[in-house]
């Protein structure tokens, strides 16, 4: 395993999903992990895409209002460059991640109006022709179809949404912008809403790209109509993308769960590839080690490509076998 491994970090053998993928296959990193040589080699062999799982968020670059700190983002910008990745940026307006002072704007609409123009013209600015993608609002749909109950939501109405995707496009004409969102794989209520919504922004000739359809799923429990739903928002002439794919279980994992994860991970991969319009999936994260679920659903986890030891598990060769 060691020579393989030797080898591997010297480049001889580093045939990974990337090499048998025809759209963008894409991982969530974090600065925090790079540090480890397992982390980098699998994030930089398999992935041909990167997005930051954090480090390109309102918090990390604008806690201080001051001094906008990108340097966490440009590690990861200086990896994906490295290993010949492109970047999905990721998010401008979301209502996690935002800094302590943006939240005392709350109800104060030409101070938050102000901020989110500053944001967003800064970062696409600094980031401007490297991300192929944006997500630029991510998650402003509840699950029963209205909007989000947010400080964006409750200061400015549903104004911030066309004005972020304005305020992006001045700033980077070069990168397609989405609107991503969870639990939208399936035709629901929240997906029904998203669809009205991005109908109503293209007839106002909002500059909208793309959906992000992000796919944290438990195992089992993938929606059948993913494909068809990603082919109607599709047919309004957008891109669409699986923007955070990860497939959870209850701990520890089972073998039959282990394998029906397989199976929902080979039918996720599907669901972009039937679809011309899908620009590809990424993943939410390298290994089960440092994924977000167990943080967030305590006693769940075991989403991901790689396990806690990096070893593959069967859902990356079932993934393997649809690229194939
Ligand atoms: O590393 C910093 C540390 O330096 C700092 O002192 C500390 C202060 O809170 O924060 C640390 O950063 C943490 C970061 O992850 C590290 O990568 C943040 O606390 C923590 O909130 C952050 O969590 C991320 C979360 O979004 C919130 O931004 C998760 O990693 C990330 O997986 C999760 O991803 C979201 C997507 O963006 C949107 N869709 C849902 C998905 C899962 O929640």
């Amino acid at each position: 395993m060691k020579i393989i491994f030797f080898l591997a970090v010297i480049g001889l053998c580093s045939a990974g999903l990337r090499d048998r993928a025809s759209r963008k296959i894409g991982v969530a990193l974090s600065h925090l992990h790079l540090g480890s040589s397992q982390y980098q080699y699998i994030a930089g062999t398999e992935f041909n895409s990167m997005t930051a799982e954090w480090q390109m968020k309102w918090d990390p670059i604008g806690n201080d209002p001051n001094t906008p700190n990108f340097a966490w983002a440009e590690e990861l910008m200086s990896f994906a460059a490295r290993h010949n990745q492109s970047v999905r940026g990721h998010t401008f307006i979301w209502h996690s991640a935002v800094p302590t002072w943006v939240q005392a704007l709350e109800n104060n609409a030409p101070a938050l109006q102000a901020a989110i123009s500053s944001f967003i013209t800064s970062t696409a600015t600094h980031f401007r022709g490297r991300c192929y993608e944006w997500d630029v609002v991510n998650e402003v749909i509840e699950g029963d179809g209205s909007y989000r109950n947010t400080i964006f939501y409750r200061t400015l109405g549903t104004t911030y949404i066309a004005d972020a995707f304005r305020l992006a496009r001045a700033a980077d004409p070069y990168a397609k912008l989405f609107i991503n969102d969870y639990n939208i794989e399936g035709v629901n209520a929240k997906s029904n809403a998203l669809y009205n919504l991005v109908v109503s922004l293209l007839a106002q000739g909002v500059p909208i790209d793309g959906v992000g359809f992000q796919g944290h799923f438990i195992v089992g429990q993938l929606p059948t109509d993913f494909a068809a739903n990603m082919q109607r928002f599709a047919n309004l002439g957008l891109d669409v993308s699986i923007t955070e794919l990860d497939i959870r279980m209850n701990l520890p994992p089972t073998a039959a769960n282990l394998q029906q994860q397989a199976v929902d991970y080979a039918n996720a991969f599907r669901a972009c590839y039937q679809v011309a319009r899908c620009t590809g999936v990424t993943v939410w994260g390298v290994t089960d080690l440092y994924s977000w679920v167990p943080d967030f659903f305590p006693g769940q986890g075991a989403a991901l490509l790689f396990d806690e030891q990096y070893a593959t598990k069967p859902a990356y060769y079932s993934v393997e076998s649809v690229l194939n």
